[in-house]
């Protein structure tokens, strides 16, 4: 995969941004910023412009001259990303930005703050920053018909909690605009309900959620916990829809799953859609105990292996939904 932000090969302690994502970003620079000029590429990078330079007088500087590339440190790299994180809206409505770009930067944004409220849940800070991520993938979605295959381009196929949770978010906002489930309310609620959903997850030690092989009785009841967890974690904060796919994403349609073994219609369209989201992503990416699938092979297996999982009807559309995004 491509990343947003290229290592710099002669010179490894920068990293080349372009001049685009630089304009898209918040109104004043938060790291240095260094340029090499044209015809002398062989020079070291040279300090352009200091942290703290409005982004109008950088605009300005760019629009005056041409660099042969524009630099930050790579200890600069976080600040590049909160940078950016605070100006996703202006960059998806940005159109010199290419689509491939967009979703690099929102995809990396994403994946930062799932790792931040995974860490310190309780934050009031990290859970804003979680409701504007998911209102940013749902912006983008409905803003441009080739960015849900774009994003899910960028899934890592290993699996860590946080990439897991933005992948579960583009593909159950995909699906539920495919199905077209509701208002546009319902489906902000949806979304953040999705991206948060294991966020109970945080409240289970790291050796039994990364443990190799297989799991203990014991480990796996604590596992089935991460649901009531995730709930309890968030009952103050979330609104009943957002709550539901945290507390219900592994129920299963046949009534096989738990917290509460809910059976059919007794799981909301919106879990019934997170669940077979969750399922899928977990089975095409690598995780301690399997391989990755490929996505024929995880729709196969989802049809033939875990028959009763699902509501029939929404993995059909799901499958569906699948082949339009990568024919799209
Ligand atoms: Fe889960
Ligand atoms: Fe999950």
């Amino acid at each position: 995969m491509e990343g947003p932000l290229q290592a710099d090969k002669k010179q490894d302690t920068f990293i080349t941004v372009s001049r685009d994502e630089l304009l898209a970003g918040a109104s004043k620079l938060s790291f240095d910023l260094f340029s090499v000029d044209l015809d002398k590429e062989d020079l070291e990078p040279r300090l352009l412009c200091r942290r703290g330079t409005s982004a109008a007088a950088v605009a300005d500087i760019l629009k005056e001259r041409v660099f042969a590339k524009l630099l930050i440190r790579k200890e600069a790299l976080q600040s590049f990303y909160d940078h950016m994180e605070g100006a996703l809206s202006a960059i998806i409505d940005n159109p010199r930005l290419p689509t491939a770009k967009k979703s690099n930067l929102i995809y990396t944004c994403a994946t930062k703050v799932m790792q931040d409220i995974y860490n310190d849940p309780r934050s009031g800070d990290n859970l804003a920053r979680s409701r504007q991520m998911s209102d940013t993938i749902i912006k983008y979605t409905l803003s441009d018909p080739a960015s849900i295959p774009s994003l899910l381009s960028l899934s890592s196929h290993d699996y860590y909690t946080f990439t897991h949770c933005v992948n579960v978010a583009v593909f159950a906002v995909g699906l539920w605009q495919f199905i077209g489930l509701g208002s546009e309310e319902e489906l902000r609620e949806f979304a953040l309900g999705c991206i948060l959903h294991d966020v109970g997850k945080s409240a289970i030690a790291d050796a039994i959620l990364n443990k190799p092989g297989r799991l203990t009785a014991e480990e796996f009841a604590t596992i089935k916990t991460h649901p009531g967890k995730g709930y309890a974690l968030m009952a103050e904060s979330l609104s009943p829809t957002a709550l539901d796919i945290i507390l219900h994403h592994h129920e299963r349609y046949d009534g096989s799953g738990y917290p509460e073994s809910l059976q059919g219609d007794g799981i909301s369209d919106n879990a019934k859609v997170a669940i077979i989201a969750d399922v899928y992503d977990a089975l095409t990416t690598n995780r301690p105990y399997g391989e990755a699938r490929d996505p024929f092979a995880a729709l196969l297996l989802m049809k033939e292996k875990m028959v009763g999982h699902f509501e029939q009807k929404k993995f059909i559309a799901f499958i569906k939904f699948l082949s339009n995004t990568r024919n799209g």
